[in-house]
């Protein structure tokens, strides 16, 4: 990885992604891009492009221009939101991926997207989800998301696009919230636990998901992005995850910061039905056996980070 053109530039992921890629690749190796103009300040004067993944023409005009040799395609729609207006959701997602997939294949780009723990179904195994195991989710997201690994490795296998993903869990982040996924629960109660010493979530207390602290999903993609192709049996894609959580086990590690903080519940059945249809805990062995995945932060270390930086932003 060289030269890096981003897709959903502005999202919970992409953004992290694009302030870190730049760091590492240098600024204009990295030409982040989004369906809409950034607001931070902080980007004024830096390569930025607007697109939306639906317009295959502009997608190959800018990758014609920028001459990238990986495409990291991040844009797409939460599991909340696709589930709204199902759809749309199949439009971005699975137009977009299929867009982003051509033109991988015309410049040929290195290309990863993300897959998610949405990919899996109530009929998975619940414990130790394997990574090659069942997969029937009930999600449009989750249907995205499985046809989007199917067509992944088609194009690795029928046209040699090199393609990689990871399936990735709940990602924590004090950077930029997520918009309109079911794990938001674990990012939002950090924010109100320093912002109001009280949270209520929307996910039950003992549904445990899988989650990730954003710097070891950044090294992640990485870190399989770099990984010698020898070494990759599976491609698409990698069950990745740092720790089965939930609400009460944040609760409690957030109440050792902040002795007083409450936690209420409103559960929302529609999020709740789709966690309860997902793994509680996925198995993350082939990704560290093939590529070396070693996620450092624990859910300690995590709210440590997270309470200091919240704190901090004040
Ligand atoms: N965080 C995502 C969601 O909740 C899971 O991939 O939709």
């Amino acid at each position: 990885m060289e030269r890096i053109l981003i897709t959903g530039a502005l999202g919970q992921i992409g953004t992290e992604l694009t302030l870190k890629l730049r760091e590492k690749y240098g600024e204009g190796n990295v030409l982040p891009t989004d369906i809409k103009a950034p607001e931070d300040d902080n980007l004024k004067g830096l390569p930025f492009e607007i697109l939306d993944v639906r317009d295959m023409e502009r997608m190959k005009g800018i990758v014609s221009e920028f001459r990238p040799d990986t495409m990291l395609h991040m844009a797409a729609l939460l599991s909340a939101t696709a589930e709204k207006n199902p759809q749309f959701a199949w439009d971005i997602n699975m137009v977009g991926l299929m867009n982003a997939l051509e033109t991988a294949r015309e410049y040929d780009l290195k290309f990863f997207t993300p897959s998610s723990i949405g990919a899996f179904g109530p009929s998975t195994p619940k414990e130790n989800t394997p990574q090659v195991t069942i997969q029937r989710p009930t999600t449009m997201y989750g249907v995205n998301k499985v046809a989007g690994e199917l067509l992944c490795d088609y194009y690795f296998e029928k046209f040699g696009v090199d393609t990689r993903s990871v399936r990735f869990p709940g990602l924590i982040s004090h950077v930029k919230e997520p918009g309109g996924g079911t794990t938001d629960y674990a990012v939002e109660i950090y924010f109100e636990a320093v912002r109001n010493g009280a949270y209520t979530s929307f996910i039950d207390k003992s549904t445990n998901m899988d989650m990730m602290y954003m710097d070891d999903a950044i090294d992640a993609i990485i870190k399989l992005m770099e990984a010698d192709p020898d070494q990759l049996v599976d491609r698409n894609a990698f069950n990745v995850t740092a720790m089965s959580i939930n609400p009460e086990m944040v609760a409690n590690e957030i109440r050792k910061h902040i002795p007083g903080f409450t936690l209420d519940y409103d559960v929302d059945p529609v999020r709740q039905g789709i966690a309860a249809s997902w793994p509680n805990a996925i198995d993350a062995s082939e990704a560290k056996r093939q590529w070396g995945f070693q996620p450092k932060y624990t859910l300690e270390k995590m709210t440590e980070t997270m309470l200091e930086a919240i704190r901090n932003k004040k």
